[in-house]
């Protein structure tokens, strides 16, 4: 059972400037509902109950926004307008909220050895809010549950990537072992498109055994001083205990804006608003 789910969240967000000054990115909205809201969503369906948000400073918006707000509760009562707050309030009963703070923004690496205190010595999910993936059938980091009860390793969510765009994500070396499931041998982050190993590229989705907090302790920051996730699971990948898999639904980027509109856009297109 995966019962808990980490959320980095400490990211400054600067390609949303102006807009992420004071808002967290996590917090830009979908149609109605903000990001981390889909995220959060996400992880209830592959039935984790303890959601651990990394934070950062100027973030305080998320934890209100998972929170219970009485005045405005009270106000839609007496406006016959309850029901709109339906969805966050059964989100709210449902699990319960962690918060640790990231004090420096020392990379992805960094934010999840951060989340450690919360997740503890225990398989967890890892969610990047801003990677919106919606699927109709089963969600992707349920999914993702399925495969880790069967291999009992990380596992990691890939899709395949132009050429030209392969420069933006960690990539896999790995072979198929089934459809869609590959055994991964080594990775690079962000390679040049001669350098990269495949046209297999990672996404903002994880099941991470708690081995990974002692690597992620010794492993060195990159030229900018940032942790990458990829070099500490390039360690479990070489004593072959990372799975790869080719997800099931649809990803928006929201972390770039031309996603992010698309996700807009989609999304309100198929709710027939
Ligand atoms: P990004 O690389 O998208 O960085 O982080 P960012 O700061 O959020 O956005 P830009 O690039 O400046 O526009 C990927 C994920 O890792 C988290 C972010 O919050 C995001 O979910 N993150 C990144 C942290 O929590 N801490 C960090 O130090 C870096």
């Amino acid at each position: 059972m995966i019962n808990k789910c980490l959320f980095p969240a400490a990211g400054y967000g600067t390609r949303f400037l102006p807009a992420t000054k004071a808002i967290p990115k996590e917090m830009l909205p979908v149609n109605t509902k903000p990001l981390i809201q889909y995220g959060v969503e996400e992880a209830l369906n592959a039935k984790c109950n303890t959601m651990a948000i990394v934070t950062g400073r100027g973030k305080r918006a998320i934890e209100d926004h998972f929170d219970i707000s009485y005045e405005l509760e009270h106000q839609l009562k007496s406006a016959k307008k309850e029901h709109l707050l339906n969805d966050i309030r059964d989100i709210i009963n449902a699990c319960s909220f962690t918060y640790i703070r990231q004090n420096e923004m020392k990379g992805l690496g960094h934010a999840i050895l951060t989340g450690q205190k919360l997740v503890g010595n225990e398989p967890f999910g890892v969610i990047l809010a801003d990677d919106l993936c919606i699927n109709t059938r089963k969600g992707v980091l349920a999914q993702m549950v399925e495969l880790y009860d069967k291999y009992k390793c990380s596992i990691i969510a890939i899709q395949e990537v132009e050429k030209e765009n392969l420069s933006k994500y960690g990539v896999i070396d790995a072979s198929e072992i089934d459809s869609g499931i590959f055994r991964v041998k080594d990775m690079v982050e962000k390679p040049d498109i001669e350098s990269a190993p495949s046209n297999l590229a990672v996404i903002g989705r994880y099941i991470l055994t708690p081995d990974i907090f002692e690597i992620l302790e010794t492993t060195s920051p990159d030229k900018k001083g940032e942790i990458q996730i990829t070099d500490a699971l390039k360690v479990q990948a070489k004593k072959g205990n990372v799975i790869a898999y080719k997800f099931e639904g649809i990803r928006y980027d929201c972390g770039s804006i031309e996603g992010f509109v698309k996700a807009n856009t989609d999304l309100f297109n198929n709710s027939g608003k």
